[in-house]
């Protein structure tokens, strides 16, 4: 039986997507009111953030798979367009699941 891979799905109507850490092994839900970075700092990851509004560039995460949608000011647009980072203080996904390296 195959698998659907949610990191090539579109985000569904209610906003939220799944978030997936690869090297802690471990899957969070971002509804749609919360950040990343708030989802994983109240479970507990200890993950590094400044501003929350995407300006500083300290919660920088490396994306492994899927779409993330930008909603910050730190990269450029070159940056953003390669989808391989993000600021999880603010942005978002375009995809049903994303996977951080974290
Ligand atoms: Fe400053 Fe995310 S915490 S850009």
């Amino acid at each position: 039986m195959s698998q659907i891979d949610l990191t090539q799905t579109p985000l569904g109507a209610d906003g939220s997507f799944e978030v997936q850490l690869a090297q802690r092994g471990e899957t969070y839900r971002v509804p749609a009111d919360q950040s990343i970075l708030r989802v994983l700092s109240d479970a507990g990851v200890d993950v590094p953030f400044a501003c929350e509004q995407g300006v500083c560039g300290t919660c920088l995460t490396k994306v492994l798979a899927g779409q993330p949608d930008h909603w910050d000011m730190f990269l450029t647009p070159e940056e953003q367009a390669a989808n391989n980072q993000m600021m999880i203080c603010c942005s978002r996904s375009q995809t049903a699941c994303l996977v951080l390296d974290i």
